[in-house]
């Protein structure tokens, strides 16, 4: 009788109960590819008596996480809670302290602790993998650090939140403005416990980091990423795009470039004909560019119940096998400090302003712009009932550091109401 790998689960929401469900349906199967059997010794969750749609009676109940993590009846800790810090890292460094695999969802905990997490993981000869916390149901982390290991990755780019662009492509489709959609995927439960971390692509922004380290053997710096939610993108944003063939999507760029890793999470135009651009609802895309294979497209599930689950066993199972990956994919200790670079590929960017409606106010805009050595390609002026006339500008390719030169010039018209919406537009 072959040793059965037990497990300790923290967090018995729409993640954990799913992979209690896929553990108890599929007991055989789950064992004879993991070569030895996968138990479940004890679960932890706020509140014992809750209804999770599947039974718990044959485990031990731990009200306290972190007892859960230290139990020596466990060989794996199985964080499914979430939250950077509280509970989850103290339960992961209580595990990682008893000798324990951790296999982890919680991306945002990874994006700030990541680096002295797996150190510590590392030096007790133990591994913490996080297959379920970048894209959900994608296998992406495994993509990057076992399928395109013999690849230089020259670029990493995808829409990571499926609640982003649930609402972008909702707002499109059904033309209804952002506040109604966001109460609509508040009311779907796709949004996270603290929305801004969706909206304001911090959650998307957490996954590029983690993706990043991968690629370039950094350590994860999350806090040096430029970053940009959809608050700000208007249904009149979204049908400029479409009118001039694009789409909205709040897209991820990593990449190494000669000044240092690029790495930004921002709402950009992106062709409609393209397969980001054709992505719908709350599906993920992830592109992997590597010198050796070109590039790849994964696309799938980003979120939910059985693909997050899918992704949790995934990890399970490779530990089972024996298969012991270092957290990024190479020892921690041996990643480097990256020097953050900002985007300086020059795009066109799409401008929508806010302008006083009286003479002179258009000129001086594109006097601004001149003087940033900004070259207008397309613009348009709308119909309007308010004081204020929109403004739409698309200009031809040009630098983040003209227009945050031409945003300092816009303040000193007089003539613009709002902060424009500057958005970039990539032609992937
Ligand atoms: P969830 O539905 O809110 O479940 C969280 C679970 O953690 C609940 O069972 C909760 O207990 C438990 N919990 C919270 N604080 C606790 C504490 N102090 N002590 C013990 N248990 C505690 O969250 P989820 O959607 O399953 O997400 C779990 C993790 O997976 C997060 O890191 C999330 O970012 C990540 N993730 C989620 C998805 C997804 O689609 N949902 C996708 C990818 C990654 P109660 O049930 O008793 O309240
Ligand atoms: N809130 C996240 C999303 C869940 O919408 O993509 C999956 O990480």
């Amino acid at each position: 009788m072959t040793t059965p790998l037990r497990l300790g689960i923290a967090g018995l929401g729409t993640v954990g109960a799913g992979v209690v469900k896929i553990i108890q349906s599929r007991a055989n199967l789950l064992a004879q590819r993991s070569g030895r059997p996968l138990t479940i010794t004890a679960v932890s969750a706020r509140t014992r008596d809750k209804d999770r749609g599947v039974s718990l009676d044959a485990y031990d109940w731990e009200d306290d996480p972190v007892a859960l993590a230290q139990r020596d009846d466990i060989d794996v800790f199985v964080e499914l809670m979430g939250g950077s810090d509280g509970p989850a890292k103290a339960a992961t460094e209580a595990a990682i302290a008893a000798g324990k695999d951790v296999v982890t969802a919680n991306k945002a905990m990874l994006a700030i602790h990541g680096q002295a997490l797996a150190e510590a993981a590392e030096a007790a000869g133990h591994v913490i993998r996080f297959e379920a916390a970048v894209a959900g149901g994608i296998p992406v982390v495994k993509a990057l650090t076992e399928g395109l290991a013999g690849n230089q990755i020259t670029r990493i780019m995808g829409v990571m939140n499926g609640t982003c662009n649930y609402i972008l492509t909702r707002m499109e489709g059904e033309g209804l403005p952002y506040e109604t959609v966001f109460n609509e995927a508040n009311a779907l439960g796709y949004l996270e416990a603290d929305p801004t971390l969706d909206v304001g692509g911090i959650d998307a922004g957490h996954k590029l980091a983690l993706l990043a380290s991968i690629a370039y053997g950094t350590k994860v710096n999350f806090a040096a990423m430029d970053l940009e939610g959809i608050e700000r993108i208007s249904i009149d944003d979204i049908r400029q795009a479409a009118d001039m063939g694009f789409r909205i999507k709040l897209l991820g760029v990593a990449q190494m470039t000669g000044r240092g890793l690029e790495c930004r999470m921002t709402p950009c135009l992106v062709p409609a004909a393209s397969p980001l651009g054709q992505l719908e609802g709350p599906t993920n895309m992830v592109v992997l560019e590597g010198d050796a294979v070109g590039q790849i497209v994964l696309r799938g599930a980003g979120a939910g119940e059985g693909p997050t689950a899918s992704a949790v066993m995934s990890d399970v199972i490779d530990i089972a096998r024996g298969i012991r990956v270092s957290t990024f994919g190479q020892p921690a200790t041996a990643l480097e400090t990256a020097r953050p670079a900002r985007a300086s590929a020059a795009a066109p960017y799409y401008l929508r302003m806010e302008l006083e409606d009286r003479p002179g106010a258009l000129a001086k805009v594109a006097t601004v712009l001149g003087e940033s050595g900004i070259s207008i390609d397309r613009m348009r002026q709308y119909r309007h009932d308010s004081p204020s006339a929109p403004v739409l500008i698309v200009t031809h390719k040009t630098t983040r550091d003209a227009l945050d030169h031409a945003r300092a010039g816009f303040a000193d018209t007089g003539v613009v109401a709002k902060d424009p919406v500057m958005i970039r537009i990539e032609m992937v």
